[in-house]
């Protein structure tokens, strides 16, 4: 059982098979990635091992991302391997949704649960200015389609200031006849964004008020719960969600770890240096990643760095192990 020093339990794997998109949102990829020709992502066998091992240390649910992950020739195989590991009962995908309209039968057909995808903003311009693309119907025609099959879809839109009064106002309007969860996230700072961090990071307090004033109800969160504080309305088909990392208890519900393309292992979502996976990825071999990943786990900390209050050097030694 994978379950660390403070008693939490980490039953869900995210794992990133990508680090290439092909969008260029200005909190995340502002020059997009293409990939350096070199890097090699993880390959099938090696993702059958990842999910071999961490289903038989209790993980129940794999979240496959990128990058962006559809941008892998092999998504709809992946997918087919997590799903037919002994012990997976859920396997959910993180999108940016540009090939959602074309490809979103066959994922499902694979063994595709649930879906999130992307949307900044529902206005096309904005959503342009954005990501870089003019992509807004396509995405939005993805997500019908994916309600048609029978997925649960939750949609993320990253809240920047400039935009956010926007956002809600066409949120609200989508989400009275559309059912989905729509979450809004704070800005993260990541290692490449502080300026664009310090100038564009709003709180979601606001805006809970906002929805605590105007009839929105908060839904009890459920034991397994993700990152998000969500809130429904007897008016409304969808939901909304907060997702605001800065939190004070943001990672006490914390249940999952991930591995990024090169295999890996962050025992945190702001823990940018992984610790490597690599050599027991290579030959297959489950035992041995299992007594490994273990150890690792003993690293892991209680909160996130930036809730920590640290550092200079003790902040660099934090992000190492999470
Ligand atoms: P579900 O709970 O399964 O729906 O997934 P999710 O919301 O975690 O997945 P998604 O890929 O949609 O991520 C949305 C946001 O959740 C991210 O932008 C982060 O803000 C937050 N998040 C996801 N994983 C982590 C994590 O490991 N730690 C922290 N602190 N935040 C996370
Ligand atoms: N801050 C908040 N959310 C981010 N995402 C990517 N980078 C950041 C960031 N710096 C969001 C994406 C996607 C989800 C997986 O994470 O918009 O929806
Ligand atoms: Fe980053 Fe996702 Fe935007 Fe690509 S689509 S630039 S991975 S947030």
């Amino acid at each position: 059982m994978l379950e660390d020093r403070f008693g939490r339990r980490f039953e869900y794997l995210r794992l990133s098979i990508t680090d290439v998109c092909n969008f260029r949102c200005t909190y995340c990829l502002p020059d997009g990635y293409q990939g350096n020709g070199k890097t090699r992502f993880l390959s099938q066998p090696q993702i059958a091992t990842l999910a071999g091992a961490f289903a038989g240390l209790g993980t129940r649910k794999i979240r496959i991302t990128g990058g962006e992950p559809s941008l892998r020739k092999d998504l709809t195989e992946i997918i087919a391997i997590c799903a037919q590991t002994q012990g997976i009962d859920k396997v959910a995908l993180t999108t940016n949704g540009f090939k959602l309209p074309g490809q979103v039968k066959q994922w499902k057909d694979a063994g595709l649960s649930a879906l999130n995808v992307s949307i900044d903003s529902l206005d096309p311009r904005q959503f342009h200015a954005i990501t870089g693309h003019n992509k807004l119907d396509t995405v939005l025609q993805g997500v019908e389609s994916a309600l048609a099959l029978g997925l649960k879809v939750k949609v993320n839109s990253v809240l920047l200031k400039g935009y956010s009064q926007t956002l809600l106002k066409h949120a609200l309007n989508w989400l009275k006849n559309t059912p989905v969860t729509l979450r809004l996230i704070e800005l993260m700072q990541t290692g490449d964004n502080q300026a664009f961090f310090a100038e564009n990071h709003l709180s979601g307090q606001s805006i809970k008020a906002e929805l605590l004033a105007s009839g929105w109800l908060p839904i009890m969160r459920g034991k397994t719960a993700g990152p998000a504080q969500e809130f429904s309305h007897p008016d409304y088909q969808g939901n909304i969600g907060l997702i605001m990392p800065y939190d004070k208890d943001f990672c006490t519900s914390c249940n999952r770890l991930r591995v990024s393309a090169t295999g890996n292992l962050h025992l945190c979502l702001f823990a940018e240096q992984g610790l490597s996976l690599a050599p027991w990825l290579q030959d297959g071999d489950i035992a041995g990643l299992q007594q490994h990943m273990l150890q690792l786990l003993g690293q892991k900390h209680s909160r996130h760095w930036l809730q920590q209050g640290l550092t200079g050097a003790t902040q660099q030694l934090a992000m190492l192990g999470g």
